[in-house]
């Protein structure tokens, strides 16, 4: 169990997590599948490194008194600006895997986003959480989009999020020194009804050069590496569920999603473990927000959100990306390391962690709600 004196900030859980692997149920090859990012892993450093350039402009003699951190976001009102990110095969950290973290983010009363490829189903995770969003790989078989997109629905999901960066899978080094696979009962479940729950089925991968992780030729067999914007439109067309698309790093991209019907952008590189040297996400916001602005006003009838992902680890880089006119912030690994260390417990303590130093941040700025957290609070000094 983590108590509270050990859980100072999430750079030391992601430490402490990888020193007491023995006492987890994560193995070292899959902690590497979780920490690791691509090739060189300079995305990745430069995701958290970003934040530290930009600094914050605090307004004095506020009252704070009274401090508001809900919203509204793709129709769902939720406690905070801070939402779980898709990420994939959880039971690889705790046997409740998704369960738990469906389940802290219901208690903490914000939304969690299920990856197509989670250990525990979307019928199943839908049982334990609330506010669910549904992220979506589009396979080659067209049945298992529409089979997905309807399950997600059918069971109460509030959104889709359509991962773009992905088409195939970045190079991880460390998972293919380690051939990263599942263990043996651990699958892909939602795709157990298609037969293809194992990512040991890799049989049409003609590409394959035996170098790649499990996953990665999985992934490359199954995958719609053909997908266009045009696709989106037909995957928006399927549902009535508001669509983010997930994954967009440029401003005309972010353009061509909201012409396809999008409802969302998700400013995003993986977590730095598609491709290598791509920009920050925080650097990579203004030009998206510039480019929504733009769309927002020619069309009021819907406003387009805009979310970011990608090394948020402080309360202060919730803040910037909120200053910078993100509406909320995504977290991905931070939510595996509490799920190693306690499940659904350790899911909450780092949820409620991010959220007090998020609200200290907004105290000591001067902002008492998300409306005060403005632009004219951060500089960045490149
Ligand atoms: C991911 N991510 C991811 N994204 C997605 O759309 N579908 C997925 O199945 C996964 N799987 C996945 C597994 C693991 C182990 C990680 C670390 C990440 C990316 C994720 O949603 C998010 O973009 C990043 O994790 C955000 O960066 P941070 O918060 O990990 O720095
Ligand atoms: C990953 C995939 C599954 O990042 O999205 O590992």
């Amino acid at each position: 169990m983590i108590s509270k004196n050990t859980l100072i900030n999430l750079a030391e859980l992601e430490e402490l997590v990888e020193k007491s692997l023995d006492k987890t149920t994560l193995a070292p090859s899959h902690f590497d599948y979780y920490r690791g990012g691509a090739a060189d892993e300079l995305t990745m450093k430069r995701n958290c490194q970003a934040f530290a350039e930009i600094s914050i402009w605090p307004r004095m003699l506020v009252d704070i008194s009274k401090r508001d951190m809900s919203l509204s976001l793709a129709g769902q009102e939720i406690d905070m600006p801070i939402v779980i990110a898709p990420t994939a095969f959880q039971a690889l950290a705790h046997s409740q895997g998704e369960l738990a973290t469906a389940a802290a983010a219901k208690k903490l009363n914000t939304i969690m986003t299920l990856s197509t490829l989670s250990n525990h189903d979307i019928e199943e995770v839908a049982k334990a959480g609330n506010h669910l969003w549904y992220q979506l790989y589009v396979y080659k078989d067209r049945a298992i989009t529409k089979d997905l997109v309807a399950r997600a629905e059918a069971n109460n999901y509030k959104a889709l999020v359509v991962t773009v960066d992905s088409p195939v899978l970045g190079r991880r080094e460390r998972d293919i020194r380690n051939h990263f696979t599942l263990p043996p009962g651990l699958r892909a479940a939602n795709l157990e009804k298609f037969a293809l729950g194992n990512i040991k089925n890799n049989k049409n991968d003609s590409n394959n050069n035996n170098q790649d992780s499990d996953l990665a030729s999985y992934i490359a067999s199954l995958y719609d590496t053909s997908l266009t914007w045009k696709d989106l439109e037909w995957i928006i067309s399927l549902t009535k569920l508001p669509v983010l698309v997930k994954g967009v790093l440029r401003g005309d991209d972010a353009i061509k999603a909201v012409a396809a019907g999008a409802k969302g952008i998700i400013v995003s590189n993986h977590g730095g473990r598609q491709l290598d040297t791509t920009i920050s996400t925080i650097e990579a916001l203004p030009g998206i927000i510039a480019a929504i602005e733009k769309a927002n006003s020619s069309n009021s009838n819907t406003l387009v959100e805009v979310l970011l992902d990608g090394g948020i680890r402080r309360g202060t880089d919730i803040l910037k990306a909120l200053a910078m006119g993100a509406k909320a912030v995504m977290i991905g690994r931070p939510v595996l390391w509490g799920l190693a260390l306690s499940g659904q417990s350790g899911v909450e303590a780092v949820l409620n962690l991010l959220k007090s130093e998020f609200d200290l941040a907004m105290a000591l700025s001067g902002c008492g709600n998300l409306a005060a957290i403005t632009s004219d609070l951060i500089s960045r000094e490149k």
